[in-house]
């Protein structure tokens, strides 16, 4: 019997399944969905997060490699949900760790992070739904936008993540990237709900 080898992206996905769980957890148990104010809680966490990745969506080297890249950014529908529900942007005063001199290989690490939670979004925004009637035209446009699920845009980028050419070094970079990108999650999550 052959075994087939896990691919990159699947070595990825392995490497980070302890901080994803972990994190997975820690939202459901606060009850993202029970009431306006405490899914204003969960829309801040995800404007502290996006906002200090954005110099991803415009990272030259990415974006040579990604052609939709800037297409696939979501800082403006989670703007036009504050909107919705009648709250102010929230202000952010966290210094981002990724800018244009980040490597292609971390930088890569931190995306697949942070387009792999629209993965989870999709199940999500059924729950906003059902629980506080908000829908993608009015209150929920973050989580139930485009590329929510596990549409085109994700099997793409997993392709170029296992296709991409990389030395040992930027392997490393890879994964210690994308464990970067959830620490960085659940500094967020600690200040939001300290
Ligand atoms: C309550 C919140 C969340 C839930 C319920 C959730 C749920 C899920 C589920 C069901 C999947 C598919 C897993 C599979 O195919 O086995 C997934 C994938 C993923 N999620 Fe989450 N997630 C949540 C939050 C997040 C957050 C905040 C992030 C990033 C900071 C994140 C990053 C990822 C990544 C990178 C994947 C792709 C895994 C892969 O297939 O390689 N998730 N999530």
């Amino acid at each position: 019997m052959t075994t087939i080898a896990p691919s990159r992206a699947q070595n990825l996905k392995l490497a980070t399944a302890d901080v994803h769980n972990n994190i997975d957890k820690s939202i459901m148990v606060k009850d993202p969905f029970a009431n306006t104010q405490n899914y204003i809680q969960f829309l801040t966490l995800q404007y502290y997060f996006l906002n200090d990745v954005a110099a991803l969506y415009e990272h030259s080297e990415l974006n040579m490699i990604i052609e939709d890249l800037p297409t696939r950014r979501r800082l403006s529908m989670l703007e036009q949900d504050f909107c919705d529900v009648e709250h102010p942007i929230p202000h952010t005063s966290f210094t981002p760790l990724i800018s244009n001199d980040t490597d292609l290989a971390t930088a890569l690490g931190w995306l697949y992070v942070v387009e792999g939670s629209k993965v989870g979004a999709a199940m999500l925004g059924k729950q906003a739904q059902a629980r506080l009637q908000l829908t993608k035209e009015h209150g929920a446009h973050y989580l139930a936008g485009p590329g929510a699920g596990r549409g085109s845009a994700w099997r793409h980028l997993v392709q170029l993540i296992d296709d991409i050419e990389l030395n040992d070094l930027q392997e490393r970079a890879l994964i210690n990237g994308a464990r970067q990108a959830f620490t960085r999650f659940q500094l967020f999550q600690a200040h939001v709900y300290s």
